[in-house]
């Protein structure tokens, strides 16, 4: 059955920190795998984490099945989280999915069903498992102009522009913050300008807010969902405790449906129930637990916004250092873009080769496209790195 299968392609990214581990130099630096890390490199467990994670060991009477919807109190706190208004919450439905990557598919796969002919239009660039996700729900997938090489920020005219051309009933996929790869975030302008023309020509917004609490603070990170819930009949969200818990491996994320009246976010609700049935049939409780029970304790859930903003903080502080170490090296503000941009990654704007010379003679790592993680920088890195650029540029 299997012998006229090949070999498949290496993912990019898991194959650079191969690499990166077979790397025998001491002053190498992984800026590649998109995870937060620590001034000594380590991807830590939050201190909220730990202590939420023990009160649920300490608890748990059971490994019985939860349901196919997952814990409905993560639910509700999760949605809460995101979409805080009750008028919204109350047209809103919501199931457990394992990552964001999970509801991504799921929803990708309810949207193949409701309507078979869509086509789901991405940034240029996206996350490098969007356009792979969608078509494998059988979706059909099209690029809007995001990125601006030039300036490194987003080419809000030239989205505009691209977006007008969407069909009604055609799905737009966006980050809801702290844009992968680019770092480069719509404004509260552009959104609401995106907003204007969902509600003029009728396509269906998908937002994948997988980094909330990493740009610009947990509230003002999810302004560009809360808008469109608030100002649209009908909007899909997956969002993701990866990040901001730092529960990668724990697999916890959302699928939101938000639609114009709640009986049609209920039966939207019960055929992502469907699907999850035949995939996975029910996520996994452990991270969902912890997320519920930070959530749910108001102490608890202070310290963890605390241990959250001082991630959040940590990036502005690298960010602003890496930029003037490269004021310093290169006497030209070329990379001030880096300061501006958002969350844990930034583009360069470096081409293959460029990334290449960065990785072969430096030890930098970041990926082909030109991403950095400005999250994998430790403080003693920072003018090592920055001379790397320097040279490279
Ligand atoms: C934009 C985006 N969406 C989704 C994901 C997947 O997140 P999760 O770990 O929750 O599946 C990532 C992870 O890197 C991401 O960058």
């Amino acid at each position: 059955m299997f012998s006229n299968l090949t070999a498949p392609k290496q993912d990019p990214i898991l194959s650079l920190s191969q690499a990166y581990r077979l790397d025998q130099r001491d002053n190498k630096v992984d800026l590649g795998i998109g995870v937060y890390k620590n001034s000594d490199g380590v991807t830590p467990v939050m201190q909220s984490v730990l202590t939420a994670q023990a009160r649920v060991l300490e608890q748990q009477t059971t490994k019985a099945y939860v349901g196919m919807a997952g814990d409905e109190e993560f639910n509700a706190a999760a949605l809460s989280l995101v979409l805080p208004d009750a008028a919204v919450a109350s047209r809103a439905s919501s199931i457990q999915t394992p990552g964001a990557s999970g509801g991504l598919r799921m929803l990708a796969e309810l949207i193949a069903f409701s309507n078979p002919g869509a086509t789901v239009w991405l940034s240029n660039p996206s996350y490098v498992n969007h356009q792979p996700v969608m078509e494998a729900a059988g979706l059909k997938v099209k690029h809007y102009r995001y990125f601006d090489v030039a300036t490194k920020q987003v080419d809000t005219s030239a989205l505009l522009e691209d977006l007008a051309k969407v069909k009604a009933k055609d799905v737009v996929l966006l980050h809801g913050c702290c844009h992968n790869p680019t770092g480069a975030d719509l404004t509260p302008e552009a959104w609401k300008s995106v907003t204007e023309l969902a509600q003029r020509n009728g396509f269906l917004p998908f937002i994948d807010i997988a980094y909330q609490g990493f740009g610009d603070g947990l509230a003002q990170d999810a302004f560009g969902v809360q808008h469109m819930a608030s100002n649209l009949p009908e909007l899909l969200v997956t969002s993701s405790c990866s990040k901001n818990f730092g529960l990668y491996r724990e697999r916890t994320g959302s699928a939101i449906i938000v639609a114009d009246q709640a009986t049609h976010a209920t039966n939207a609700r019960g055929k992502l129930l469907q699907m999850a049935r035949t995939t996975y049939t029910m996520p996994p409780a452990h991270g969902a637990s912890i997320v519920k029970t930070v959530l749910l304790d108001n102490e608890l859930k202070a310290a963890w916004q605390q241990e959250l903003e001082q991630m959040r903080l940590r990036l502005v502080n690298l960010r602003a250092n890496l930029c003037s170490e490269l004021v310093e090296r290169t006497g030209s503000h070329d990379f001030d873009f880096i300061q501006q941009h958002k969350g844990m990654f930034s583009v360069l704007g470096f081409a293959p080769s460029q990334m290449l010379r960065l990785r072969e003679e430096f030890g930098v790592y970041g990926v082909d496209d030109g991403r950095i993680n400005i999250a994998g920088l430790r403080e003693k890195d920072l003018a090592y790195v920055a001379s790397s650029i320097a040279a490279v540029r």
